[in-house]
Formats: structure tokens, sequence, C-alpha cells
């Protein structure tokens, strides 16, 4: 098992294949303009496949595969096959949604088993005011196409933003229902990207639970949530939701993740300002076992607990200026997967 400096194990690659997106959700792309990262600097599939080959065999367990959108790189399907033949069994992949009806099927076809797709409102209106593009019946004939398809993971992904669709969970949390699908509120984070982010925007775990148990009668929590961001809890109903708390409840002792920008960055925080250039060592001739262990000391020093730091921040408002996030693209939300 490779251990950081915190006695926290490698377990998850958040894997982003693209830094493009077909929405603008206002709490992670609200500006007009953005830097994209230069095609050519992409990792190919067969970069992707041999980073996550080589981090396998370092105790790897997980790829969630994430963007921008990740439906919008080319031939994805491919390399889902492609992870799936090195050996990769937990693959799973975070989308928003708008492409899905399109491309469910090869992605199932290829060994996808685990889809979570975000919905941050059921309402036209709100959808439309949140993701800057109207396109929620789209996803919503997307999602109930894949409640059809047996995935063994389905999951839905909402960023509550208060007064905008706070007052939408509890139809959310019935919607989910319907399509047999765990949805997981979100407190709006302070991460790059996030210009827009203040402190009274964010709906807290206690005002999101308070408003399910209002609805449902009760919300109790459930063991055994390991390194995952949601704490999970049964509701009156039966149903079990999640709440990812990130800035009211950092998870930061528990994080297993290891992220990859899609120009081939690693990073070992959704906070980190500066990672590891992959894609310098994979280009420039490195062999197996030169990657391995750079992969291995990058992870053995790593100390981030992000989340953590920034509960400690007196007056909080946007993490990354404008300024930074222009000259480096790799410091937004979108680029590094969510
Ligand atoms: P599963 O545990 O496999 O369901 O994955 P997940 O919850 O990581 O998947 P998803 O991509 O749906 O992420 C859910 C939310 O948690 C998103 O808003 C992510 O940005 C957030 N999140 C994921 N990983 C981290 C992390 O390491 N730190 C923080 N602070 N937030 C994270
Ligand atoms: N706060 C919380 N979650 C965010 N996401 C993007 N930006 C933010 C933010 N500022 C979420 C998306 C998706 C996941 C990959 O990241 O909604 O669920
Ligand atoms: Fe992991 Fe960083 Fe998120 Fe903490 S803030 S949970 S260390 S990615």
């Amino acid at each position: 098992m490779l251990l950081d400096r915190r006695g926290r194990a490698l377990g998850t690659l958040r894997l982003s294949v693209t830094d493009r997106c077909n929405l603008r959700c206002t709490y992670c792309m609200p500006e007009a303009h953005y830097t994209w990262l230069e095609k050519p600097h992409l990792l190919s599939f067969e970069e992707l496949t041999r980073v996550v080959r080589l981090l396998r065999a370092q105790g790897l367990e997980k790829v969630r595969i994430t963007g921008g959108e990740p439906l919008l790189r080319q031939e994805l399907p491919k390399l889902v096959g492609m992870l799936q033949q090195a050996g990769m069994e937990q693959l799973a992949l975070t989308s928003n949604g708008v492409l899905l009806e399109k491309q469910a099927a090869a992605l199932q076809a290829a060994g996808l088993e685990r889809l979570t797709v975000s919905l941050d409102s059921i309402r036209p209106e709100v959808f439309t005011r949140l993701a800057q593009r109207a396109e929620l019946q789209t996803v919503l004939s997307g999602l109930r196409s894949v409640s059809q398809m047996g995935f063994q993971e389905l999951k839905l992904d909402t960023v509550v933003v208060r007064g905008v669709n706070d007052a939408d969970l509890v139809e959310l949390t019935r919607f989910a229902g319907s399509i047999g699908a765990e949805i997981r509120f979100i407190e709006y984070m302070d991460v790059g990207g996030a210009t827009r982010w203040q402190p009274d925007l964010v709906v807290s775990q206690e005002e999101i639970l308070a408003q399910l148990r209002t609805g449902f009668g009760s919300a109790e929590p459930l063991a055994g949530r390991g390194s995952a961001p949601a704490q999970r809890f049964r509701l009156g109903n039966g149903q079990v939701v999640g709440v990812v708390a990130s800035v009211t409840h950092p998870f930061c002792g528990d994080c297993d993740r290891l992220r990859l920008t899609a120009d081939g960055q690693l990073l070992l925080c959704l906070y980190a300002k500066t990672g590891l250039d992959l894609r310098g060592l994979l280009r420039g001739g490195a062999d197996d076992r030169q990657v391995s262990d750079r992969l291995v000391e990058f992870w053995s020093q790593r100390q981030d607990q992000g989340a953590v730091d920034r509960t400690r921040v007196g007056q909080r408002s946007g993490y990354v200026s404008l300024e930074e996030l222009r000259a480096n693209p790799r410091l937004e939300m979108h680029t590094r997967g969510g």
C-alpha cells in the first residue's frame, strides 16, 4: 500500500479527459471566456492507460473519468475498454448528462458500470439559470434511458446554491428515487474557477438535512463511509441520499484521491496550486520504472489537505483570482476534474 505523509493510501484516480464543457454552470464556469488547454498537449489513450497501469501496481483501486464534460472527448468508449483491459475493475464516469442518451450504450458495452450525472434542478428555469444552457430536457431523457439500462451504480450530483436551487431538494430526491438513482447534495465550494463564490451562498449540510427531514421525516447517517466524499443518510421513506460537505465538514483526513488533468499534470488535491508534469516525463522517453518511481515519490511526500486549510482562512472569498486562472487554466475546477 502506498501511503502519503498523513498515512493516507492512494485509492482513486480522477482522470480528466478534456477541459471542454457544453454547459456553463455558474458555480464552475461563470466567465464569458476561457483559456483552453492545447489539443496536442492532451494525453493520448495509450498514455492514459499506461499511467493507470503503473498506478494500479501501486494499489490504485478506482478510476473516475471526468472533464470538463468527458463525453466531449472523441471515442471515449475506446478508453473505457482500454482501462478495463489494463485490469481496472472499478471504472466510473461523472458527466453532465447532455450527451448521455447518444453515448450510454457504447460506454456500457465497453465496460462502464458506474455513472454519476450532475442535475441541479428539474425546474427548467432554475436549471437554465444555473447551467446557462437550456438543456434540462436533454439531460432528463438521457437519465431516463440510462435508468432502464441496468447500470450497477447510478448517482446524481446537485450543487446547492442559496437562493437558486435550495428549494428543490425534496423534489430532486423524489425524482432520483423515481429513476433508481442515489442523489448527493454538494456544498458550494470555493475552488479555483468558482469566481462568484461567497460564504453566504453555501447551504450547509445541516440546512440540507433539515429540509430533507421536513420532507421525509428523518435522515439518519449510515456507517461505512471510507474515503468517499459523500456522507450517506437514510431518509424516512427508506431512500438513501448523500451530502458532500466539503466546506463545513472537510474530509481531507480520509482523502485517497489523485487527479490528472487532460494535459498530463498530476495533482494531489482539488486545491493544489502546482503539480507534477507527467506529460513531460512520459514524452521525454522515461521507462516504466522511472515513471513509477516518480509516481511513488510524488504520492509519498503528499501532505495536502486543501479543504481543511481553507477553513482557517478568515475572510473567505474566491480561492484563485481571475488573472491567475487566465494565466494557468490548470487551476480551474473544470480542468482538474471536479
Ligand atoms: P464516488 O465516491 O465514487 O461516488 O465518487 P465522487 O463522490 O468522488 O464523485 P463525483 O465526481 O460525483 O463527486 C462528487 C462531489 O464531490 C463533486 O462536487 C466533487 O467535486 C466533490 N469531490 C470529489 N472529490 C473531492 C475531493 O477530493 N475533495 C473535495 N473537497 N471535493 C471532492
Ligand atoms: N462546488 C461544488 N461542486 C462543484 N462542482 C463543480 N464546481 C463546484 C463547486 N464550486 C461539481 C460538479 C460535479 C463535480 C464533478 O464537481 O457539480 O458534480
Ligand atoms: Fe482531498 Fe484536497 Fe479535497 Fe481535501 S480538499 S478532500 S485533500 S482533494
